[in-house]
């Protein structure tokens, strides 16, 4: 297995593994390894079955099945993330975020693999959130470390479909901190109110993305991209109008 990093901040590419073929423990770990050290894993020329997408997305965690989005006929744990050539919207929207925030336990990683990509455009770009919260300030880091975040699901009220989580969340394998909040499901800081929260958290959000802790991952079709949702944030480029775009995603839940 080799594994390139793709950027200086976060990411690689990994290359002499056939994730259709059975791996063995010893191997299956060190893709989780890979992916504490990187954060995003892309593997191109992948050819994965459904069923084989979810039993790859089990060996980060337990498969997710959303609550209030349809998945693929027959597979619960598939989403389809789809664009056709003549809709404006992307799925997810256009907002930083980490998926399923809103879940305790909350999401480990993403696998998105892809079927039918655009010519040009429709990248996906990460922001490396250890190194978003390293860059603070001292001072910063250790107001956060007393903080915690109401993630809720946009549409739904808190007591329908949120979940608490603390600012600066330690990975549970490696335990390097990160900062764990996005500007997709995270309104206000707990036990404060929304206009309280929003001058720092309008702070957070845009120190969280700067391009300096970014990777801009270009997409082919059969590429499998595994990203941790507790170390990065993710965002779809709307740029590919006029183009079709589909992939499919699984969702795995951190492990208790
Ligand atoms: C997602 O938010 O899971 C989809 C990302 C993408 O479409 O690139």
């Amino acid at each position: 297995m080799q594994v390139e990093p793709l950027s200086a901040a976060v990411g690689a590419r990994v290359t002499g593994v056939d994730l259709s073929s059975e791996l063995d423990a010893a191997s299956i770990e060190a893709l989780r390894v890979a992916l504490d050290e990187h954060h995003v894993l892309a593997f191109p020329n992948q050819d994965l079955t459904p069923e084989r997408h979810v039993e790859v997305g089990e060996w980060f965690g337990t498969p997710y099945i959303h609550p209030y989005l349809t998945p693929v006929d027959a597979h619960p744990a598939i989403l389809e993330v789809r664009k056709e050539a003549d809709e404006t919207e992307v799925f997810g929207g256009q907002y930083w975020h980490a998926d399923i925030t809103f879940s305790d336990p909350p999401a480990a990683a993403s696998l998105l693999y892809s079927l039918d990509i655009p010519p040009i455009g429709g990248d996906t770009l990460f922001a490396n959130q250890h190194l978003a919260f390293e860059r603070l300030s001292v001072g910063m880091q250790t107001m956060l470390g007393g903080l915690n975040a109401v993630h809720c699901y946009p549409g739904k009220t808190e007591d329908e479909a949120s979940a608490v989580h603390p600012v600066l969340r330690l990975h549970p394998r490696t335990r390097r901190p990160a900062l764990y909040i996005n500007a997709a499901f995270v309104s206000r800081f707990e036990n404060m109110t929304e206009d309280e929260s929003k001058p720092l958290l309008d702070f957070l959000f845009a120190h969280q993305t700067r391009p300096e802790f970014q990777l801009r991952l270009g997409w082919t079709a059969r590429m499998l991209t595994i990203w941790d949702n507790r170390s990065v944030l993710h965002y779809a480029m709307n740029d590919h109008h006029g183009y079709r775009r589909e992939l499919q995603r699984v969702t795995s839940i951190e492990f208790l």
